[in-house]
């Protein structure tokens, strides 16, 4: 949902003379932190970057493990490979998607030195428990919020509850800045740690230096920026971002209610003990026995005109790079791989036009119904 808006911050950039590194992005840190209730906010390149800085500026690294769940895609585990750290992946819930914290603890190890909960489709995890483990280990615990733009746990907002929150801003998400993520924290030092190794481990950012072009680098950095127009693309998308979770909200609830008489389709609710849903999408889970064929419902639904998708396409240990590395046995995950087999995101996105899910169930329950025949 880009409009003359976003196309009028660009500009505004692209006709000034920083692109970089400059009050844009710091402008929208400061925004994002505030709207999410975190001390702090860096932005970055993806939220691919936030998972991998987290780890990194912790320093984690060869020996240490981390718990990620099977069920997530691929970049959480893939940022713990980065440190070459090992991922220990744990299967998920039956009925949210979510971390099973039982599988936590049973992982849960001397070596353990951070637990990367994934907040499902934007349900957050049982973060009481999960901080409790975390806690007892002395173990860092990173949130994977590439799908929870203002979901709640308690009231407050994921991205807060761990120690780092990384967020996605990749299109089709809550908001967007093209490509871009940001790392949320209530701990300055970690926060001021991971700002530096976004950027080469420069001891003095760009407005710091005395003499330009003179700095030294006290640390091993990448270069994880995000630059000065996507940080405007992303402040003028967070003036529309209430508008958009009031769609998303709307737009959920209309579709659940019209899926509820499919009784062999089940649909995680978007509320669980503590946690409030961000409303990604909606996820309609089929049967586990597989006696709903998943292609020819996607197919049906597709032909339809209604756009579908899949989160995810297989369990991470189950990925060609994972299952050779550490070896995968099928029925190893089994939650994660019916979810990863049976369940069809439907969107609820504010893209959708009035009527839309309502048009969506129809469209879904005739899908089923030819899957069947
Ligand atoms: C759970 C999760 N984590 C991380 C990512 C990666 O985000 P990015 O593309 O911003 O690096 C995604 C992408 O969809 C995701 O679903």
């Amino acid at each position: 949902m880009l409009d003359a808006a976003e196309i009028d911050a660009v500009s505004q950039v692209l006709s000034g003379t920083q692109l970089v590194h400059g009050p844009v992005s710091k402008a929208f840190e400061e925004a994002f932190a505030k709207r999410i209730g975190a001390a702090r906010a860096v932005s970055l390149s993806s939220c691919t970057a936030g998972l991998h800085l987290a780890l990194f500026a912790t320093e984690i690294g060869e020996g240490d493990e981390v718990i990620v769940p099977a069920m997530t895609h691929v970049a959480t585990a893939h940022a713990v490979e980065f440190c070459r750290a090992k991922p220990v992946f744990v299967d998920v819930e039956p009925d949210t998607g979510n971390m099973d914290a039982d599988a936590v603890e049973d992982a849960a190890g001397r070596n353990t030195k951070a637990i990367m909960p994934v907040h499902y489709l934007g349900l957050p995890c049982d973060m009481d428990r999960l901080c409790g483990i975390a806690k007892r280990l002395d173990a860092l615990v990173v949130e994977d919020c590439a799908l929870a733009v203002d979901a709640t746990y308690d009231g407050r907002k994921a991205g807060t509850l761990g120690d780092v929150g990384c967020f996605s801003f990749y299109p089709v998400k809550h908001m967007t800045t093209l490509e871009g993520g940001m790392a949320t924290s209530n701990n300055e030092a970690l926060a001021d740690a991971i700002a530096k190794r976004k950027a080469f481990g420069y001891d003095r950012m760009l407005g710091e230096r005395k003499v330009p072009g003179v700095y030294d680098v006290d640390a091993l950095g990448y270069n994880y920026r995000m630059n000065e127009a996507q940080a405007a693309v992303g402040l003028s998308q967070l003036k529309k971002l209430d508008a958009f979770q009031e769609a998303r909200a709307a737009n959920f609830a209309a579709l659940k209610a019209a899926l509820s008489e499919l009784e062999e389709v089940s649909i995680f609710e978007p509320r669980k003990g503590k946690a409030v849903s961000s409303h990604y999408c909606l996820n309609a889970v089929l049967p586990v026995d597989g006696s709903l064929d998943r292609a020819a419902v996607i197919e049906n639904l597709n032909a339809d005109g209604i756009g579908t998708s899949v989160h995810y396409p297989r369990p991470v240990p189950a990925m060609k790079y994972y299952a050779e590395r550490y070896g995968y046995t099928p029925g190893q995950y089994p939650v994660s791989e019916w979810l990863a087999e049976q369940t069809i995101s439907l969107p609820v996105g504010p893209h959708l036009a009035a009527g839309d899910p309502e048009r969506i169930a129809a469209a879904f329950k005739e899908a089923v119904r030819r899957a069947k025949a």
